[in-house]
């Protein structure tokens, strides 16, 4: 397990110090990036967009709670929505110092004070039980190595109630992003296998969750869900 997690650390370690060929190609913006989300994704910047929106609907425009977001990556995609949610309490976290340092300058150079960072395991949460209103994870659980421990602590750090939502890759949905991820994306270190499917990330989320809503865009899928609340809660 150690290992795996050195050989992601420094892969994303290597994406960090790219910080811009990175932002271009998660945003479909640069040349480059559009030629890698048509090539490997089949996607044009419509459906980036697309699955963006789906993965953040969760969190409403007046949102005030707790928020937890892991991975945070180079904040490119979430600093844009926390200059707006200037009421919330939003927590990054990231494996990756590298990566992390991006987004802390993004949130620097916008005066968020209501946005802190901490680098950390996913699988293993520095927080206690029910700390979260919201815990948002982008692009996160086809890289994490550790997936059963992934899911078990972004549900344990989430309140009765609160909501978790975002995206990732899914296996199934087209056999040429299939073909990339195993023989380019995988050996990088980028992303880590068992995928989810489709279905099998529904099942999974119905058993932890409810109110399950689960959408793709080609290979991404996008979700949102909220933690039952108690039996004898209000
Ligand atoms: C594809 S990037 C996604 C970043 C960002 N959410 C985005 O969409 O641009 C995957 C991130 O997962 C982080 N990561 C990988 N394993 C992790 C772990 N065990 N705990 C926390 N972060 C991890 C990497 O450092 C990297 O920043």
């Amino acid at each position: 397990m150690e290992m795996a997690h050195e050989e992601i650390r420094q892969a994303y370690q290597m994406l960090g110090q790219e910080a811009t060929a990175y932002d271009g190609m998660i945003t479909c913006s640069t040349f480059f990036g559009r030629m890698i989300c048509k090539l490997v994704w089949d996607m044009n910047k419509a459906d980036n967009d697309r699955y963006l929106q789906l993965a953040l609907s969760g969190i409403p425009e007046d949102f005030a709670g707790k928020l937890l977001e892991v991975p945070v990556g180079t904040g490119v995609l979430t600093m844009p929505v926390y200059r707006k949610l200037e009421n919330a309490d939003v927590t990054c976290l990231d494996y990756s110092a590298d990566m992390m340092a991006t987004a802390q300058k993004r949130a620097a150079a916008s005066s968020l004070s209501h946005v802190r960072f901490l680098r950390g395991d996913v699988g293993a949460l520095p927080f206690e039980d029910e700390r979260f209103d919201t815990v948002l994870s982008l692009n996160g659980f086809h890289a994490f190595p550790d997936k059963e421990a992934a899911y078990r602590e972004t549900f344990r750090v989430l309140k009765p109630g609160g909501v978790f939502c975002g995206c990732f890759y899914i296996r199934g949905e087209n056999r040429s992003t299939d073909w990339f991820i195993r023989h380019f994306y995988e050996p990088k270190g980028f992303f880590t296998p068992p995928f989810e499917t489709a279905e099998s990330l529904n099942k999974r989320l119905e058993s932890l969750y409810t109110s399950v809503t689960l959408e793709t865009v080609k290979s991404m899928a996008c979700f949102c869900c909220r933690k039952r609340k108690k039996e004898n809660a209000s």
